[in-house]
């Protein structure tokens, strides 16, 4: 049995973002993952989702380039495009294969379950083996929902993963979710050629985000713009011969398909992980931990696993915060204030939250707003659908701001680190802004928020 001061199950951005700190900080760590160093997130979620975005966002601009007098006739190798997309997410995982290397944490390579406290059996390759250790850390992350009636099975029926490896472009696609993911990938086939209808159970888009009214209503004039059927209010129901069945207030209904995407949420891997030998709790579907990510004395959960948003930057900085935890084990738990943790949704236009709810600032709260349609920057560049909006509390203070347009998961960094700053508006609103430029619009927003609007009436 090998030994050794913490093991790691799991080398997703949870995993191996806490076994590189922990070996930074001088802790002994083994990381065992399964499949492959990066988990859903490098390998199939936001690294190729992300690649194939790029991939195709010119062809969703080509009626913008055309009012500008510049024509694209693009042509799809689908061939090509799923080399890049693996040769993408090859050169990131190197890069993180490298970085542990570097950094001295040994992986194996194999399936951890635990068999008591401290104590890991890993099927390898190679065979069995064991590892003891002071503490574990669970970061096993999660998997896609199947629907009763739409099982996946890789040909008719999606999951995210499958449709990431983009096993061709179907001609009619139903997208089941009008999520975060059923949206970027529905997106994305869209402007691959596919005819795309998204079926969702509630009546409004990305419903578990927070998203507000006005902000949804941009992406769904968006969406419908670019050729995308809506179909809210509606369930899915089960496959048929041509496609799906799915109940609406009307009744039922068949949607002809060529291919379904399932894309209705993830559920954590909690299963098989011997969470009974080592006294660990589940509960709705997640490790129980305390504010220190703690399930047991010396067992701890981090990431998609311990519930809380689904996000690879929330497992990261999770992975941070337990290996200085365990490194430094008498110091006192984290708490504190929540982290403020912004959230990117890749659809076109982007769109991207951070803090309180734009609809739930109510009370004391006021909220600023700035159309990207005043923005000259968003004229030169032909795209001016969108928002910019932010909430500060009765002092002023910036809580909350959410963007949908161009450029907004990179443009909410800005709102994020003010938020987590706890800068005032009046900060944002003094700061220069270089012009022009997109970031100008959350500084108008801020003018807009103190009563003294400038590009805008
Ligand atoms: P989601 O929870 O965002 O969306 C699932 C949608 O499916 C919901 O709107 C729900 O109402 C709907 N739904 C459920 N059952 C249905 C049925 N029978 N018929 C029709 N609609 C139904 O989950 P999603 O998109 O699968 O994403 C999973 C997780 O991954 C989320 O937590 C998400 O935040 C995270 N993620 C985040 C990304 C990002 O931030 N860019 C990218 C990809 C995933």
């Amino acid at each position: 049995m090998e030994r050794t001061r913490v093991a790691i199950v799991g080398g997703g951005p949870a995993g191996y973002v806490a076994a590189r700190r922990l070996a930074q900080l001088g802790v002994e760590v083994v990381l065992v993952e399964k499949r492959h160093l990066g988990g859903t997130c490098l390998n199939e979620g936001c690294i190729p989702t992300k690649a194939l975005y790029a991939a195709t966002s010119p062809l969703g601009h080509r009626e913008t380039f055309a009012r500008m007098g510049i024509s694209l006739s693009p042509a799809v190798d689908a061939a090509r495009l799923r080399t890049w997309l693996s040769e993408v997410v090859g050169a990131v995982r190197g890069g993180v294969e490298k970085l542990l290397a570097q950094s001295g944490v040994e992986v194996v390579s194999g399936e951890a379950t635990l068999v008591g406290p401290g104590r890991l059996r890993v099927r390898t390759p190679a065979g069995e083996e064991g590892i003891s250790a002071d503490a574990v850390v669970l970061a096993t992350g999660s998997t896609p929902i199947e629907l009763p009636g739409l099982p996946f099975d890789g040909e008719r029926v999606w999951s995210s993963t499958d449709a990431l490896l983009l096993p061709r472009i179907p001609d009619r696609l139903v997208v089941i979710g009008g999520g975060v993911i059923g949206l970027e990938l529905g997106t994305v086939y869209r402007r691959l050629g596919s005819a795309v209808v998204v079926v969702e159970l509630l009546d409004r888009l990305l419903p578990g985000v927070g998203v507000s009214r006005r902000g949804e209503a941009v992406l769904r004039r968006a969406l419908a713009a670019q050729g995308i059927e809506l179909r809210l209010g509606a369930r899915a129901e089960g496959l048929t011969a041509d496609g799906v069945k799915i109940r609406t207030t009307n009744g039922t209904e068949e949607l002809p398909a060529d291919a379904v995407l399932v894309a209705v949420g993830r559920r954590p891997n909690v299963d098989g992980l011997g969470l009974e030998a080592a006294g660990a709790r589940v509960e709705r579907g997640v490790v129980v931990t305390d504010d220190g990510f703690a399930a047991t004395p010396g067992l701890y959960a981090i990431g998609d696993v311990r519930g809380g948003w689904m996000l690879a930057h929330k497992a990261s900085h999770e992975g941070l915060l337990v290996a200085e935890r365990i490194a430094a084990p008498t110091a006192p738990p984290p708490g504190g204030a929540a982290p403020v943790i912004p959230q990117a949704i890749f659809t076109q236009p982007e769109v991207a939250l951070v803090g309180t709810p734009i609809d739930e600032a109510a009370g004391g709260l006021r909220v600023g707003r700035f159309p990207l349609a005043a923005l000259g920057r968003a004229w030169a560049q032909g795209e001016t659908e969108g928002l910019f909006q932010i909430v500060a509390d009765e002092n002023g203070r910036l809580v909350g701001a959410e963007i949908v347009g161009p450029h907004a998961s990179d443009l909410i960094a800005e709102a994020a680190l003010a938020v987590s700053a706890r800068l005032t508006a009046e900060d944002l609103a003094r700061a220069v802004h270089a012009h022009p430029t997109f970031p100008e619009g959350l500084w108008e927003a801020a003018l807009a928020l103190l009563g003294r609007p400038l590009h805008r009436g």
